[in-house]
């Protein structure tokens, strides 16, 4: 199995430009399964990263055509045979239940098994039911296969019993040729929601609210085909800003949206970092990491769950304590004691983790249980002193494309092998 081997101790200086999302682009490939136009989509800016390669797989499997090259991917789903995703290919990644909605939109019927993904917690898939039924469809279970079907959904309002982004961009797909109008109250408001949005409009939907907390989507006919450039993705943006900050570099990010990081870069600050802002970049110039009172991860525009692993690897050599609060997944501290066998000083109870800032990280073997605890662990070993050596790389490659290329080139001692 390959690993990562870290050299610590050197500061990272330069300038990167950041790719697509990975939560862009799933939701968004799901999503092409609405467009039976022969011409098929065009989809810019995507990144390298394994779990874009399962999707496009999972496509395939279908009936899809999906050519990959230099970011850039053609999808054609214009004779969709299949209604049925595999068990393996749905154990290999939980955003595989973005199928959900599509294929009940456009063939009536869907074939699933609970979704696989990240060691998180257990993750239900309740409110993409409830939405679904809510629009008229009927599921039930045989044999440990989910069986979905729908003659035509069936416009409504539905109310979110907890926004999540899952079940907001699944019940968006399956509103989208739904007979009449669909609202979702309590909608989840990531910018990788509008992202959708603005796809799915590029093809000729009708959606409108992405974004706020209620989504209106008008059923349409049928949809065509379109070129759409995804967004970068601003958890890759804020684990190289803190890269930067935890090696007391210096680091210039170009080509993101800033906005999408404002509380990111908002509870680095106040952890000391000193990071200036203009429309499309983001600069980390140094600073002296003090601990911050409270790290509380919430829905969009809150703090992110997907970086609090990585700002947790910056606050363990911060100067005094912190305490991060993981509101979102009740399972999401695996990297703590990977962190401690860098000499880091946490503790844990329940869903909070107190940290107290140490002189020196040391080098040691440590394993990535989960894609972001694989983040924070490259993080740390950055700044550790002597050799880290991190196994089951694999959760890492999900997300980030060959990010040892990226840091090399910012002067990082990181070798994959
Ligand atoms: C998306 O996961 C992201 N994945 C996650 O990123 C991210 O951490 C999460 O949103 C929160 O921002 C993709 O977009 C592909 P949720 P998702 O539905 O949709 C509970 C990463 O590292 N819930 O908002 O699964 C659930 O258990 C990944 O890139 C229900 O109870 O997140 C969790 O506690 C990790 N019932 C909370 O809501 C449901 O039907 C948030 O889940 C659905 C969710």
């Amino acid at each position: 199995m390959e690993k990562f081997v870290i050299e610590g101790g050197n500061r990272l200086e330069g300038s990167l430009s950041v790719k697509g999302g990975k939560n862009s682009i799933l939701p968004i490939l799901a999503a092409a399964v609405l467009c039976s136009s022969s011409e098929g989509v065009e989809l810019y800016n995507i990144p390298d990263i394994v779990d874009m390669h399962v999707m496009t797989k999972i496509l395939q499997s279908l009936g899809a055509r999906v050519k990959y090259k230099n970011n850039t991917l053609l999808v054609n789903v214009e004779d969709l045979q299949s209604y049925t995703i595999s068990d393996e290919l749905m154990r290999e990644m939980r955003s595989s239940i973005f199928l959900m909605g599509p294929l009940l939109a456009r063939l009536g019927k869907v074939r699933v098994t609970y979704p696989g993904g990240c060691a998180i917690g257990p993750r239900p898939i309740d409110l993409h039911f409830k939405g679904l039924e809510a629009m008229g469809a009927r599921i039930k279970e045989e044999k440990g296969y989910i069986m979905a079907s729908a003659s035509r959904l069936q416009g409504t309002e539905i109310h979110l019993d907890y926004p999540s982004v899952g079940a907001t961009e699944n019940l968006m797909m399956a509103a989208v040729l739904a007979r009449g109008k669909t609202v979702i109250n309590n909608a989840a408001k990531e910018p990788e929601i509008v992202d959708l949005q603005n796809f799915l409009n590029a093809m000729g939907a009708d959606i409108r609210g992405a974004g706020t907390e209620t989504v209106r989507i008008i059923g349409v006919e049928g949809l065509g085909k379109c070129s759409y450039r995804i967004i970068p993705d601003r958890i890759v943006a804020g684990t190289y800003l803190m890269a930067a900050a935890i090696t007391g570099g210096r680091l210039l990010l170009k080509g993101i949206i800033p906005v999408h990081l404002d509380a990111v870069v908002a509870k680095m600050r106040e952890a000391g970092v000193g990071i200036e802002a203009t429309e499309d970049s983001l600069e980390v110039i140094g600073g002296r990491l003090k601990g911050v009172e409270t790290v509380r991860t919430l829905p969009y525009p809150g703090f992110p769950t997907d970086l609090q692993a990585p700002i947790m690897a910056l606050l363990t050599v911060a100067e005094g304590n912190s305490t991060i609060i993981e509101s979102i997944f009740e399972n999401r501290f695996k990297h703590v004691n990977e962190l401690k066998r860098l000499n880091a000083d946490i503790s844990v109870k329940g869903r909070t983790a107190f940290i107290q800032g140490v002189k020196k990280l040391y080098g040691a073997e440590v394993e990535a249980t989960d894609l972001r605890a694989g983040a924070a662990l490259i993080l740390a070993g950055l700044a550790a002193e002597g050799t880290t050596v991190i196994s089951e790389i694999k959760h890492i490659d999900r997300g980030y494309e060959r990010i040892e290329l990226d840091l090399q080139q910012l002067g990082a001692k990181i070798m994959r092998i």
